[in-house]
């Protein structure tokens, strides 16, 4: 495969000061997901491939590189992390100095603009092109620009329509931005600034509402408020049925029913802890139970299916969720659950380590669960991040 002719390096090595976290910026959870990955998850929705350079606390070396990975999936051969310095410029100097001889057009990016779309990174790309042109996404100011002097006196007022607020990612044509991070003998507040004093020219493309930059604890409300509460959710499905067989003892809930049909079933049929894990894989988007464990899978032949339920928290949690609660209700004739309904949810909130709730109702003499042939369990899931 070719080498990317594109890279963008996103800057994450700051402390975050102006934030006041107890974590550096960049790790900070934003409705779940922290900070880096929602900027990353930017970064990767942009069309085309890049060579990604994250640039991170050398103290958080290792969690870098699992965010990135996490965030890259498919792409992650592109991603390099590598450790920042004790200014923006000297962690931009870290992430020039680890881009692939075949980067063409460099993009540099703040972690901290945790919410910028993808089709901005497109955006800058394009205009950068094959010119000698840095590029800046910009927006026009909205407040009123006054000019004040030492004492605080306004002095005049700025024509605004000469302005704008300008954001990341910012676009260089590689070779020039290198000789003029080389060059630089003092500090800049972005890059454009420093390619500009090097004689360099640079232009504005139009920037994003949402790619402002999480400064202060206002700022990361702002960020979450754009979120919505629902972010970090996710809701999952599933559905069992199985048809009754009275040579098997009955498993339902993970508790046994003597006296009572059993179900038929590769492991035990046990439907409501079958409908628990495809939920729950279905929330955590992991698959479902047939592709997760096979059904012919003789590992599972016969197995209590509390072996299901504690392999497919496994896979849940591996994968960073946390379960919310779960809901699940059982549609058949028998057993009657309602003597024995607070036995079953003691055991299934103890099995999930989440609130588990069990329901169960008849279909009123209708298909297969009114004519006795079998039961049928549906469960619902909240996980979070
Ligand atoms: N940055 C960096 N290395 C530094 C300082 C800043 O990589 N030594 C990065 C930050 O991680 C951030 C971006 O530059 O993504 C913009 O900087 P800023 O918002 O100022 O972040 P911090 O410097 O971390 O915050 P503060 O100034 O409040 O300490
Ligand atoms: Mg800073």
């Amino acid at each position: 495969m070719s080498k990317p002719a594109v890279a963008v390096i996103v800057v994450a090595a700051g402390s975050g000061a102006r934030l006041g976290h107890a974590e550096s910026k960049a790790f900070v959870d934003l409705r779940g997901v922290p900070i880096l990955e929602r900027a990353l998850n930017g970064v990767f929705d942009a069309v085309g491939p890049a060579q990604v350079v994250v640039v991170a606390p050398k103290a958080k070396l290792a969690a870098a590189k699992a965010i990135a990975a996490r965030s890259a999936g498919a792409a992650s051969g592109s991603v390099t992390v590598v450790a920042g310095g004790d200014t923006r410029q000297a962690s931009v100097a870290a992430g020039l100095a680890a881009l692939d001889p075949a980067v063409r057009i460099v993009l540099v990016h703040d972690a901290a603009r945790a919410l910028t779309p993808g089709a901005l990174f497109d955006r800058v790309i394009s205009a950068v092109g094959d010119g000698e042109v840095g590029v800046v996404p910009g927006l026009p100011v909205s407040d009123t620009i006054k000019r004040i002097d030492r004492s605080e006196r306004v002095v005049a007022t700025v024509d605004r329509r000469d302005l704008v607020h300008v954001q990341t990612p910012q676009g260089f044509p590689r070779d020039a931005l290198v000789a003029a991070y080389a060059a630089a003998t003092e500090e800049y507040t972005d890059d454009a600034a420093l390619f500009q004093d090097a004689g360099g020219a640079v232009s504005i493309v139009t920037g994003e509402a949402r790619a402002f930059k999480i400064t202060t604890p206002w700022d990361l409300r702002r960020a979450e408020n754009v979120l919505g509460v629902s972010a970090g959710i996710r809701t999952g499905v599933g559905v069992d049925v199985h048809a009754y067989d009275d040579s098997a003892p009955l498993w339902l809930g993970g508790v046994y029913w003597p006296d009572e049909p059993g179900l038929v079933g590769h492991s035990d049929g046990d439907a409501v802890i079958h409908a628990i894990c495809d939920a729950l894989l279905s929330a955590a988007g992991l698959g479902d139970m047939g592709s997760r464990f096979g059904t012919t899978d003789p590992r599972f032949a016969g197995a209590k299916s509390e072996v299901f339920l504690r392999e497919t928290l496994a896979l849940v949690t591996g994968a960073g969720y946390t379960v919310g609660n779960v809901a699940v209700q059982v549609i058949g004739e028998h057993p009657r659950l309602s003597p024995r309904r607070s036995e079953v949810e003691t055991l299934l909130t103890a099995l999930v380590g989440a609130p588990v709730s069990v329901s169960a109702t008849t279909s009123d003499g209708l298909g297969f669960t009114g004519r006795g042939e079998g039961v049928a369990a549906i469960a619902t899931t909240l996980l979070t991040r």
